[in-house]
């Protein structure tokens, strides 16, 4: 793997300040960059009053959903007697998004840090980390991190001599994108089949081994040692305005601009700034032809909903879409977007782990028509039978990888389509052999 751009100036590096930085993957260099400082400060904090702080944040899950981290922290039960669990969910297999890989990389030492901050905050003794089967190279970095981690007394029996136990266990996925679903993960770490479970019971009542867990990204778990330094005020000022979305931001742009990479904005940041500025614009002669801001699960975008898009929270939904895990898919005039959401649609089939019906037969028979659109063979009523059946894999099903599938046809078919009617109505030439 290689080295990541040098930062933009447009950028506020917080948590990719060290990307490219061999220096600081060890645990000397990590420390020389002022490292273990937020976990050192925890342990002498109550646990209260480090939720209290992240609360204050206004520090949002990464993962995806958004969810209020602090607010997360504090369902945890107290004084229950029962073990507690931290999981870092380090799976991302999310089609576009590559952050998590590069914090385990180049600074594995804020992820371990963040772990144990995180931990002690929700009165656990164990977090796991599950890092995706494909991550060799993050893989070893990490054990390497964690080791020496021990050594110097970050973690074990006594974290810095604070009496309080915190161990990290690093485990290895086995390839699958579905345990990245918090409740397909622990099944996972179980030594059970990656299978989401229905909720309620929520992991916060019973989770990892059926004891109270809460799950994390590995983003998020990153930036909670420096908002304990720097302070949750500081934290939330980062941001151009809205006081729900606030912190930075790291966004995998891929696809067709010119610089892709890791780049690491405030939130509020305008989209078209990330694409036009330092993404460095489109391929010469070509011009922006659509978006999927948020990985590959959330609806698509076009020119003009970029154009007036606001990078936070509220914002990109405000555009039509959502910010998701900031995996950002940018695709130029030369996209044939009906083939591209074919891939995404097989994908999602290859990945459904089929226990709900409208997942299984949905994400199936969406990807079988499409390939009969891009074929050739399409029929003209075929546009409202992928809708229908959009309709029916949204909302029903118990995790969201159906409605993940239906987010890009729906969006598609409804922004862009004339692309679809250019192969139904014979003006475009088959690019699929028939099925
Ligand atoms: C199919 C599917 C795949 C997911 N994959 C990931 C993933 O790879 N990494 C991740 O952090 N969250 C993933 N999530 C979201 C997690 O379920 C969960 O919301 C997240 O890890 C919570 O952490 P956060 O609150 O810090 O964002 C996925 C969700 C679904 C439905
Ligand atoms: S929606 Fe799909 S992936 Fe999620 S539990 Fe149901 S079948 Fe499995």
């Amino acid at each position: 793997m290689g080295y990541p751009h040098p930062s933009h100036a447009r950028e506020t590096v917080l948590l990719s300040q060290y990307f490219g930085d061999a220096g600081a993957k060890s645990y000397d260099g990590w420390v020389k960059r002022g490292g273990y400082e937020g976990l050192k400060k925890a342990v002498g904090m109550t646990p209260d009053a480090i939720i209290e702080e992240m609360k204050a944040s206004g520090l949002r899950g990464r993962g995806g959903a958004g969810f209020p981290t602090g607010l997360k922290w504090s369902f945890m039960p107290k004084n229950d007697g029962k073990p507690h669990y931290l999981c870092c969910n380090a799976d991302e297999s999310e089609p576009g998004t590559f952050k998590d890989r590069e914090i385990m990389r180049w600074t594995p030492h804020a992820l371990i840090e963040g772990c144990a901050v995180g931990a002690y905050a929700i009165g656990a003794e164990t977090c796991y980390i599950y890092i995706r089967g494909e991550f060799t190279e993050p893989w070893k970095v990490m054990e390497r991190a964690a080791a020496d981690a021990y050594a110097a007394g970050a973690l074990g029996a006594n974290v810095f001599g604070s009496g309080k136990r915190i161990d990290v266990v690093l485990h290895r996925g086995a390839g699958a994108y579905i345990c990245g679903e918090e409740t397909a993960l622990m099944n996972s770490l179980e030594g059970k089949r990656g299978n989401p479970r229905i909720k309620p019971p929520f992991p916060a009542a019973a989770g990892l081994f059926g004891m109270p867990t809460t799950i994390n990204n590995v983003e998020t778990l990153a930036a909670a040692p420096h908002i304990l330094i720097k302070g949750a005020a500081w934290y939330k000022a980062l941001c151009k305005g809205n006081p729900k979305s606030t912190g930075t931001k790291l966004i995998s742009v891929c696809g067709h601009v010119q610089r892709p990479g890791n780049y690491e904005i405030t939130m509020g940041t305008p989209m078209k700034d990330l694409i036009f500025d330092m993404c460095g614009g489109m391929r010469p002669g070509r011009t922006l032809k659509a978006v999927i801001p948020g990985g590959s699960s959330v609806p698509i975008m076009t020119p003009g909903e970029v154009d007036s898009c606001i990078m936070d929270y509220e914002g990109v939904v405000a555009a039509g879409s959502m910010l998701g895990s900031g995996g950002m898919i940018v695709m130029d005039d030369s996209t044939d977007l009906v083939y591209q959401i074919m891939r995404l649609a097989r994908f999602y089939a290859h990945e459904s782990c089929a226990q709900c019906t409208q997942c299984r037969e949905g994400t199936a028979w969406t990807t079988r028509i499409l390939e009969r659109i891009l074929s050739g063979a399409g029929k003209s009523s075929d546009l409202d039978l992928l809708l229908d059946l959009a309709d029916n894999m949204t909302g029903k099903t118990i995790c969201v990888l159906s409605d993940s599938c239906a987010a890009p046809v729906v969006s598609g078919i409804q922004k862009f389509r004339g692309d679809f009617e250019a192969y139904l109505s014979g003006k475009r030439k088959p690019s699929l052999a028939g099925v």
